[in-house]
Order: structure tokens, then C-alpha cells, then sequence
């Protein structure tokens, strides 16, 4: 039996009251595959430790990660901090020091849960969103000058590397070529001459190891479009830092509820750590009252168990949203009036209870 060790951050807001339901699914998969245990161990490093130490974690948070075999995350964001502070004094540092330069976002509507889509429904919207996780416009590049005065200016620097590049674009051909073996590639070397052109060639040349798999470039305006109009046609998506962003999370709309997406933050080389989380942020106004929906937390638990090789017990938690997805019981944001916990241990009853119901794709 493996064991697995876990670094477990909660984080703010409904962070802390979604991640136990997805260490709570993954704890009841171990018990019925039988093939490993987790042993986790808790940091409180959130916005409420920035308040108390004035940092979002210690000066070697990052090496109290590295031993770790993965970190489940919850979400960081809180009013009283600053979402820039919150933000690169905990989830970037993770991800680029641990170099997980991708961030993959399965876009799926689940059986039972209606997209706001008309007539479009699970047939329609299954669409992997491979985003570049360590560069980009994401690079941290710049400066605030001349604060305050008539003159102020900032600049942002976008950076983008051939190394970025190129491992990015391969990952997502990989993935591509798993599935329907179409890629479109998000772009903007229209108005961008030198990045998007750059990440066009690249993609490109990439691609002629990919022969079976189709590759399209899309202005990501008309790409943005493109994901409300024409789903169907989308399988793989990759894209830059920031268009991964906003596309990922109009992805997650298209599920029904920003209760639903996860993401996985992957060091696919395994060097270090890599990092899952539900892509919805800490909802500081439904904080406190136990109505979070904890179904992205538990889809994140899934693609973790999924990149530590325990596949059966991530398509058994798959399997297990799926039939609560179709069968409830519901969170407020779908309509239902259960709370965290409860829907938590629907989840958690239905995984290995129902293998014959619904099956994973
Ligand atoms: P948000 O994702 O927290 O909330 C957006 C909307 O979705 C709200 O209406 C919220 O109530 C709803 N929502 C979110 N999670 C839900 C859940 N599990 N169940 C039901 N409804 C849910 O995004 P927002 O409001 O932009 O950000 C709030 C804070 O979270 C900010 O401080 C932000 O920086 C942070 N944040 C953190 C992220 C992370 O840790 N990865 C990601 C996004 C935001
Ligand atoms: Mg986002």
C-alpha cells in the first residue's frame, strides 16, 4: 500500500470549509480500493496568518511544501488584505517555485446540473483548458513610478520563453492526442507582434511531432466567443497565463456553478510538488455559514489522486460527484438548500456505492 504525504492549506473564506470534503472523499476511495493511505499535514497560511505575521507564509514555507507529495488547497483572498498581497505572497510563489507550469482545467458539465447554455449539455461542452502556469503576463515584470504624481506611470512586463513555450505546447498535444486530437491554440498576434507570434511559431513547430492531432489558432477574443457559440468544437484548449485565466473561468461558467471547476497546477516532470485546488476563490459573503459548495474541492481531490497514479480511486470520486450531480442532494448554488457537510457525505457515500450507474469519461 503507498502512502501518500499531503500538505493541506486551507486558506480563507469557504477554502477552510470545502477542502475537508475533498480529504474526506479521497480518505473513503483509499478505504475501498485499499491500495493507499494519506497522511496529511495542515498549514494555516491564509490572510488571517498575513494579519497576525505580516507575511502569507514563512520565509521557508516553500521548503516545508517540498517534501510533500502533493498540496491541496482551499482558496486565499480575504477583505483586510490586498488580493495582489494575498496573491503573490502565497499562490504564485508556490507555483512558479515549484516550476508547475501547467494548470489544467477539465471544463465538463455533469448529468443533472444544466449549463447556463441553452440545449447545450454534456455531449456538448467537455473541453481540457491547458494553461501556461510560471510565465507570460503572470511573470511579475515591472514597476510603479513616480507614485501619486501627474507623471505616474506603471509598465508590466509580459515575458515568454522558447523553453515555456515549447513545454507547454507539448503537454498540450500530449493531452490532445489522448482525447478527440484537436488542439486550438489561444492567440493574439494581431495586436501582439512579438509574444503571440513568437507562441504561434512555437506552437507550430511543436506540432510537427503531432501530426495526428489537428491544431487551430484562435484569436482569443473570437476564442472567448467561440466557447459560448460553438463548444462542441473545442477539445483541447491551451493558452497563455492571463487567457488562460479568463477562459478557464468562463469554462467554469459554462458548468453551471463557480462551485464546480477544479484545477490541477502540475510539475508534469514531478521534481516537485504539484498543487490542486478548486478554481472558485474564498466567496468571503458565503463565508461562515456552511454553504459553500464543496463539489470543485472534491473534483480537485479527484485530479490529485489522478496525477498520483491512483486512478481507479480518482474515477471512483469522479463517479461519486457524478451521481450526486444527477441525483442531489444540492447546495444553495444549485438551487438545494444542503450544507457543506451534508453534501460532503452524499459524496462521500456514493463513491464505490453506485459503479454501475454512471461511468467516468
Ligand atoms: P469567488 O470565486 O470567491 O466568488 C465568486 C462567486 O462565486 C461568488 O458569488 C461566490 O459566492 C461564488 N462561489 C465561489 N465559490 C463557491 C462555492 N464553493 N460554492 C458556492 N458559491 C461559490 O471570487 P471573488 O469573489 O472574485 O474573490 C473572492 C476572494 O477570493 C478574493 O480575495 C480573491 O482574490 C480570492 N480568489 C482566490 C483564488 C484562489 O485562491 N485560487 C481564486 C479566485 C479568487
Ligand atoms: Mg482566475
Amino acid at each position: 500500500m503507498t502512502r501518500y504525504s499531503i500538505a493541506v492549506i486551507p486558506g480563507d473564506g469557504v477554502g477552510m470549509e470545502v477542502v475537508p470534503e475533498g480529504l474526506a472523499a479521497i480518505r473513503r476511495a483509499a478505504e475501498v480500493t485499499g491500495s493507499y493511505s494519506i497522511q496529511t499535514r495542515e498549514f494555516p497560511w491564509s490572510c488571517q496568518y498575513y494579519l497576525e505575521t505580516g507575511r502569507m507564509m514563512p520565509d521557508d514555507g516553500i521548503d516545508q511544501l517540498s517534501d510533500a507529495d502533493a498540496v491541496f488547497l482551499g482558496a486565499v483572498g480575504f477583505p483586510g488584505v490586498a488580493d495582489h498581497v494575498s496573491l503573490w505572497g502565497l499562490l504564485l510563489p508556490i507555483r512558479q517555485s515549484f516550476d508547475q507550469y501547467v494548470n489544467l482545467r477539465p471544463i465538463e458539465v455533469l448529468d443533472g446540473i444544466a449549463s447556463p447554455l441553452r440545449d447545450k449539455g454534456r455531449a456538448e461542452i467537455d473541453i481540457l483548458c491547458i494553461r501556461e502556469n510560471t510565465e507570460g503576463e503572470y511573470a511579475g515584470l515591472g514597476g510603479r513610478f513616480h507614485v501619486g504624481r501627474p507623471e505616474e506611470s506603471a509598465v508590466q512586463t509580459a515575458m515568454f520563453t522558447r523553453r515555456g513555450v515549447e513545454r507547454i505546447a507539448r503537454y498540450a498535444f500530449e493531452r490532445a492526442r489522448e482525447r478527440k486530437g484537436r488542439l486550438a491554440s489561444a492567440t493574439k498576434s494581431n495586436a501582439l507582434q512579438y509574444t503571440a507570434v513568437m507562441w504561434d511559431e512555437i506552437v507550430a513547430e511543436v506540432g510537427r511531432d503531432y501530426p495526428d492531432v489537428e491544431v487551430t489558432n484562435y484569436h482569443v477574443d473570437a476564442l472567448a466567443a467561440r466557447f459560448v457559440t460553438a463548444p462542441e468544437s473545442l477539445d483541447v484548449v491551451v493558452g497563455s497565463n492571463l487567457f488562460g485565466d479568463i477562459l478557464t473561468d468562463l469554462g467554469g461558467a459554462l458548468q453551471g456553478s463557480l462551485g464546480l471547476p477544479a484545477s490541477a497546477n502540475l510539475n508534469p516532470e514531478r521534481r516537485y510538488p504539484s498543487m490542486f485546488e478548486p478554481v472558485h476563490g474564498s466567496a468571503p459573503r458565503r463565508a461562515g455559514q456552511g454553504v459553500a459548495n464543496p463539489m470543485a474541492a472534491v473534483w480537485a481531490a479527484s485530479l490529485m489522486l489522478d496525477h498520483l497514479g491512483e486512478r481507479d480511486a480518482a474515477r471512483l470520486v469522479m463517479d461519486g460527484l457524478r451521481h450526486v450531480a444527477l441525483h442531489g442532494p444540492r447546495t444553495r448554488d444549485l438551487g438545494g438548500t444542503a450544507t457543506t457537510a451534508e453534501l460532503g457525505a452524499a459524496i462521500v457515500s456514493s463513491i464505490g456505492a453506485f459503479p454501475e450507474v454512471v461511468s467516468g469519461s
